[in-house]
């Protein structure tokens, strides 16, 4: 998809993003027990707030990366899911936290948490930096989220647009502008 016109307008400021994630972390360790967790994350969105959720906990866990590739338009997934890079992992009997950047459609997660079943994790946590629940199509779960956010397309701290702004520290909104193709 061509890039569009546009300009941005910040919606979370990194102080927001450190006091939420810190806040997440808790509310995650409250919720598993002794055995060290698997911190899944989905490439490529959520390596940067994956890298600040394991520093916030206190305790050991460890990490993996699965890349998904749903086929559709830069602002828009489809329901068609593949997995690009499986788990490097044993999952097997494994407490499984998914990462995720941001859920729209619900298409991406409800798709992953199907198919993690075949590598028979103990339990498989969900959480999400954002969450536009208002956008959902799929029915999905998620334990943990970080931001509900209503609608707008979102860039900044692992989000991109055409690949362009995931290095930003904060979460930005695109405003599209009139006419632009
Ligand atoms: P879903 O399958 O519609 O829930 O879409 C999930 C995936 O689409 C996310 O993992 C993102 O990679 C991408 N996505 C959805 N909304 C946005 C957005 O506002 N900004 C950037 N990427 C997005
Ligand atoms: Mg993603």
């Amino acid at each position: 998809m061509p890039n569009r016109k546009h300009h941005r307008r910040l919606v979370l400021s990194p102080e927001r993003i450190n006091q939420r994630v810190s806040e997440l972390a808790a509310e995650l360790e409250a919720s598993l027990d002794d055995s060290e967790p698997v911190f899944l994350g989905i490439l490529k969105g959520s390596f940067i707030f994956l890298s600040d959720l394991v520093r916030a906990m206190n305790r050991r866990v460890q990490v993996d990366f699965i890349r998904l590739a749903s086929y559709g338009t830069s602002t828009n997934s489809s329901g068609s899911i593949t997995m690009h890079k499986p788990p490097e992992m044993d999952l097997k009997d494994r407490i499984v936290v998914v990462v995720e950047d941001i859920v729209d459609t619900g298409l991406t997660l409800r798709w992953l948490v199907d198919h993690l079943a075949d590598y028979h994790p103990r339990r498989v946590l969900l959480c999400s930096l954002i969450d536009k629940p208002e956008r959902r199509e799929a029915p999905v779960e998620i334990d943990f989220v970080g931001f509900r956010i209503p609608d707008g397309f979102l860039v900044g701290y692992g989000l991109d647009y055409n690949e362009q702004y995931r290095e930003l520290p904060g979460v930005y909104t695109l405003e599209f502008d009139e006419g632009s193709s």
